[in-house]
């Protein structure tokens, strides 16, 4: 009689921990649903043969599940470039398509991405050398997220007088700042990794997924502060200054950008709306009335205002004087300011990631423009 109570009890306490854990898997794949790493439409656009061809390759190790598991071990080998097959020789349409980079059955950044089928994470206290061209060691959980969450484009050299192209950093800036790395104009002395990578535990996962109620949407409440710092700290308080910050950088670039405006005579023009080009379009540059910053396909780029309305955009690389010249060379220290600014607006938390390395950036980027 007893041992049958007890086995019932056994019985119904399985049943019960594994409701409760299929429940919260439920709850967690619906929180990701609602995330955008399960944006499939994004996978499709960067991490398909149909749309990218060869350089699916490239796009592709982060996003796509398919694509980043492909690489990883690569990755982990020493090797962070383009998608390579197992011989080492460089992946083709063929082999790409046979890994599922199709727009049929490409998968976002789903679980398998982040997890081993156990449910732990698969990349975990340090990261290999990443594709921004370095390690970031102890960082906890965090390592997987920085994996992907990279600017991508090698290592730059804070004081190279010339970085000799007009690469933007990738928006996903957020490895990069949060270790202190990728700016110009300041040396790696004065470029500290952030507390908030190095002495939280788990660097992003403490911040996007531990103290954040629905774990898997990825996203951080601008009070998560509090469980750290006390009632009275708010993301508020870092992002305030830092938006005046980066405004001011965009104004004293802009501000160079229309000074040399007479020089500026033929602009390879971008539409935003189709993502085309057109060739040698003249400008007028008395009808350049004012400047922004844009990214132009992984490109520095700007927006120039036409008094009569509408813009001409280009890369600022093809923004060429009437002997087809650069209007801008790369040694410009335009091009070093336009790559930090896009390095702290890339990285999207406005200084939270990384307070005093935002602030150095910002600063240091303003003294080299006057
Ligand atoms: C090392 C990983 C990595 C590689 C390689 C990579 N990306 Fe990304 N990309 C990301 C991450 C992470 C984000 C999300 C960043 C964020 O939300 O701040 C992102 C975001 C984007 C976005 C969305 C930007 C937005 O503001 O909505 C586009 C578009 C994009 N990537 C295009 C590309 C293209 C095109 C390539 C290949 C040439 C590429 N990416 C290669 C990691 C990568
Ligand atoms: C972007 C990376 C990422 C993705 C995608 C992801 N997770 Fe997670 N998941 C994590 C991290 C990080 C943790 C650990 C949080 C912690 O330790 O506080 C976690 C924890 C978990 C846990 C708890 C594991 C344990 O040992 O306690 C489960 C279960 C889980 N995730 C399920 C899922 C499911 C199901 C999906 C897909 C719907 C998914 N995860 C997608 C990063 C991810
Ligand atoms: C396999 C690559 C990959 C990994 C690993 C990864 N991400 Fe992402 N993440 C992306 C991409 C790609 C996007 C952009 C999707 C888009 O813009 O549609 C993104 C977007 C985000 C966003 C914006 C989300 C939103 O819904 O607005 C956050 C926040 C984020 N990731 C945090 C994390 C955290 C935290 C981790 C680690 C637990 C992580 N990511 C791991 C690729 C990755
Ligand atoms: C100290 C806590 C903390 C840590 C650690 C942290 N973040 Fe954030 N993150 C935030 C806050 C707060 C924001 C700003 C949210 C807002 O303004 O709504 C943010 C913003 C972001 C954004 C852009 C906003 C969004 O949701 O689309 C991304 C992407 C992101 N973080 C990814 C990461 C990644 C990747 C790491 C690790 C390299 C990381 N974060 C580490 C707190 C943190
Ligand atoms: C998981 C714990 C944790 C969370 C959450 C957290 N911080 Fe921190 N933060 C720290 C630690 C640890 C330090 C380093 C010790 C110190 O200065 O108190 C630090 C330092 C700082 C510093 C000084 C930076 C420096 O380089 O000296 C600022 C500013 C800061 N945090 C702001 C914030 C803001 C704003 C948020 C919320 C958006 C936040 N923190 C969330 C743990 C946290």
């Amino acid at each position: 009689m007893s041992r049958r109570v007890w086995v019932l009890v056994g019985v119904l306490l399985a049943v019960l921990t594994i409701t409760v854990v299929a429940r919260g898997q439920a709850d967690k794949r619906q929180q990701w649903a609602s995330s955008k790493h399960a944006n499939r439409e994004l996978a499709r656009e960067e991490a398909t043969v149909e749309k990218r061809g060869e350089t699916a390759a490239h796009c592709g190790r982060c996003h796509s599940e398919q694509g980043f598991l492909a690489w990883l071990p690569q990755l982990e080998k020493g090797n962070p470039g383009l998608i390579t097959k197992p011989d080492g020789s460089p992946a083709d349409v063929p082999y790409l398509a046979g890994l599922g980079l199709t727009r049929f059955s490409v998968r976002p950044v789903t679980c398998a991405a982040c997890h081993k089928s156990d449910f732990s994470i698969r990349v975990t206290a340090s990261t290999p050398v990443l594709p921004a061209g370095f390690r970031a060691i102890g960082v906890g959980l965090g390592a997987q997220c920085m994996t992907c969450h990279n600017t991508r484009n090698g290592a730059i050299t804070w004081n190279a007088p010339d970085p000799r192209r007009y690469s933007a950093p990738h928006t996903a800036a957020q490895a990069d700042v949060i270790m202190g790395k990728n700016a110009f104009f300041v040396p790696p002395a004065e470029a500290p990794i952030s507390p908030h990578a190095s002495f939280i535990g788990d660097a992003c996962v403490t911040c996007h997924v531990r103290f954040n109620k629905e774990s898997h949407t990825f996203k951080a409440a601008t009070n998560v502060c509090t469980r750290c710092h006390g009632a009275e700290m708010n993301a508020g308080r870092v992002q305030g200054g830092m938006k005046t910050l980066l405004h001011e950088v965009e104004v004293a670039i802009a501000g160079k950008v229309l000074a040399a405006r007479d020089r500026i005579a033929v602009v390879r023009n971008w539409d935003p709306q189709t993502g085309q080009y057109t060739d040698n379009v003249r400008v007028d540059p008395a009808q350049i009335a004012s400047v922004e910053l844009v990214e132009i396909a992984g490109q520095q780029g700007v927006k120039l205002n036409r008094r009569a309305g509408g813009a001409w955009y280009s890369q600022l690389g093809s923004v060429m004087d009437a002997s087809n010249k650069p209007v801008f060379a790369t040694a410009d220290p335009i091009v070093r300011a336009g790559w930090n600014f896009w390095l702290i607006e890339g990285d999207d938390s406005f200084g939270v990631h990384n307070p005093r390395f935002a602030r150095a950036v910002l600063l240091a980027t303003l003294d080299a423009l006057r």
